[in-house]
């Protein structure tokens, strides 16, 4: 068997640009939805992902207001502009992008966050909602995983669910988002006995543990749909001396020969991540000032 490939490079495409849509009719009526990314210190992957976040903002037509904060800076002067930008009625979502240096109290600065304004869906309340099954902002990252899932197979009822990997970023919002579909899950961790025997078992496996290529073809059910969420950069002395190329949780070599759909890296379940995030804002702009 060869699997479909998934391809979350158009599906987040498409999604932008039906984001787009609904921002130029808002804006019509004079609404123009605001997001506001805050970024803390110097580390270059944040650094590229909040630089793509705002290009893409403006690209949809939304206005992005960027923050940035020295490494320096204590925990105090971070609470004072998110609460700031909670005041701030030109701005619908909020995001700090994680991680902060160690000086500062992560989820102290998430629990400051308006929950109206919090497209991240970090904040307790988001979570609880997620959890409670009301409506809620719901984590970008397990939410885009959730669309392409459904893009190969539009009703997961009964199917049973992997997700190896407990964050409260990925992991849990996306057990809860496929509870939520009806599936039987497993949420399998680094203590978990038999992982592979767990995997083996899933209609749908979601990896997201950060380990390149941990998940071996040998680990998946044949026909089950697999969604990669890690993006590990890796040496790549082919392509020269210091260079780096990336590469997924998943061997995806050998889980193509096995399952019945799978995302690449890159090309997968990056680029939704960002898309959602549009779309999560575009809904908060609705909410607040509908
Ligand atoms: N760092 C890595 N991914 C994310 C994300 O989705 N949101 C925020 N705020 N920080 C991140």
């Amino acid at each position: 068997m060869s699997a479909t490939i998934i391809d979350g490079k158009a599906y987040a495409a498409g999604l932008r640009g039906r984001v787009a849509d609904a921002v130029a009719a808002l804006a019509a009526n004079g609404m123009v939805p605001g997001l506001a990314v805050v970024l803390v210190g110097e580390d270059p992957a944040s650094h590229v992902y909040v630089k793509n976040k705002a290009r893409q903002t403006v690209e949809v037509g939304m206005r992005s207001f960027e923050h940035r904060l020295p490494a320096s800076v204590t925990e105090t002067e971070v609470l004072d502009l998110v609460s700031r930008l909670n005041a701030d009625p030109a701005v619908d979502g909020i995001l700090v992008q994680l991680p902060l240096p160690l000086q500062i109290d992560t989820q102290k600065i998430i629990e400051a966050i308006d929950p109206a304004k919090d497209v991240d869906g970090f904040h307790p309340i988001n979570a609880g909602r997620l959890m409670t099954g009301v409506r809620g902002f719901v984590s970008c990252t397990p939410l885009g995983c959730l669309l392409l899932i459904r893009s190969v197979q539009p009703n997961l009822a009964g199917l049973d669910a992997v997700v190896i990997g407990r964050s409260n970023i990925v992991g849990k919002p996306m057990a809860q988002l496929l509870v939520s579909q009806n599936c039987t899950v497993t949420i399998a961790h680094s203590k978990t006995r038999d992982l592979k025997d767990v995997c083996r078992r899933a209609d749908i496996l979601v990896a997201a543990v950060g380990r390149p290529e941990m998940v071996r073809g040998d680990w998946i059910k044949p026909g089950a749909i697999v969604i990669d969420v890690g993006i590990n950069r890796i040496p790549n002395p082919d392509a020269g001396e210091g260079r780096t190329r990336l590469i997924g949780d998943v061997a995806y070599g050998e889980a193509a020969q096995v399952a019945s759909a799978i995302t690449p890296v890159p090309g997968g379940v990056g680029p939704m991540t960002i898309a959602c995030l549009l779309r999560n804002t575009l809904e908060a702009a609705c909410l607040r000032r509908g």
